[in-house]
């Protein structure tokens, strides 16, 4: 069975995050491909790996990490220490880590270090979500503190920073993730993935629509953000 987080459905509350991190992933993947050739990822705290066979066609190489004792990882350590020499990966994953690591900007240095000259860091992280800890759950982050975060740490070329979704999609996932713990105790639970799909297509509309939600700005909202981080050849 395919992974939900490959092709979430709108009647997951996460949506408006995970909807966009697959569209944004495939697209890096081919995209890196063609750049720079069959590639060497590092995955950073892997996780389950989810992501992974978006990656496969256009990798020679994944290597997985984390900071617990995971199949999934080869190598094990904090992304503050990545037990790897400089410059040894092509392509850095980093998909909705950094909320939870202690020193975010250490983390990114090292992100910066094991990526070779020309290569990239993909990394998202949490715009505005409920608390997560897993097993903590440190930091929240704007469009504006991410460049910050990458333009003080590291030596890039290019830093891009996007919104993955627009501020109703945002609200209504918000919204949503609430809206289904309080369904599932009712009798309404059987309708509860409909009620959250109608949510999440009337809100996804409506950031078609208007410009104003989309891009960051006083009064906006995002439930996540994607970089790609570029480093000078
Ligand atoms: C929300 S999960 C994301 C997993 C996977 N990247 C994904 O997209 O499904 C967070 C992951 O970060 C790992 N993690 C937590 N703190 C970390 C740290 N300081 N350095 C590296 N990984 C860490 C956790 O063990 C967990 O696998």
């Amino acid at each position: 069975m395919t992974d939900p987080r490959l092709d979430p459905p709108l009647s997951m509350p996460t949506y408006a995050v995970r909807a966009p991190l697959a569209r944004w992933l495939a697209a890096e993947a081919a995209r890196a491909g063609a750049d720079l050739g069959p590639y060497r990822l590092l995955d950073v705290g892997c996780g389950e790996m989810p992501y992974l066979s978006l990656f496969e066609p256009h990798a020679r190489e994944v290597v997985g990490m984390d900071t617990w004792d995971n199949p999934r990882a080869s190598l094990r350590g904090p992304i503050e220490a990545i037990p790897s020499p400089d410059s040894s990966f092509d392509v850095v994953l980093c998909a909705q880590v950094l909320e939870h690591v202690d020193d975010p900007a250490r983390g990114v240095r090292e992100l910066a270090r094991v990526t070779r000259p020309g290569g990239r860091v993909l990394l998202s992280t949490h715009g505005a979500m409920v608390y997560h800890p897993n097993p903590v759950d440190l930091w929240r982050w704007t469009g504006a503190g991410l460049e910050r975060l990458f333009s003080e740490n590291g030596e890039w070329a290019s830093v891009t920073v996007s919104a993955g979704s627009g501020a109703a999609s945002s609200l209504a996932m918000l919204n949503a993730i609430y809206l289904e713990h309080a369904l599932r105790r009712t009798p309404l639970r059987v309708a509860s993935g409909l009620v959250v799909a109608l949510v999440n297509r009337a809100a996804r509309a409506l950031d078609r629509r208007v410009a104003l939600l989309r891009d960051e700005r006083a009064g906006t909202i995002a439930a996540n953000y994607h970089v790609v981080a570029e480093r000078a050849s």
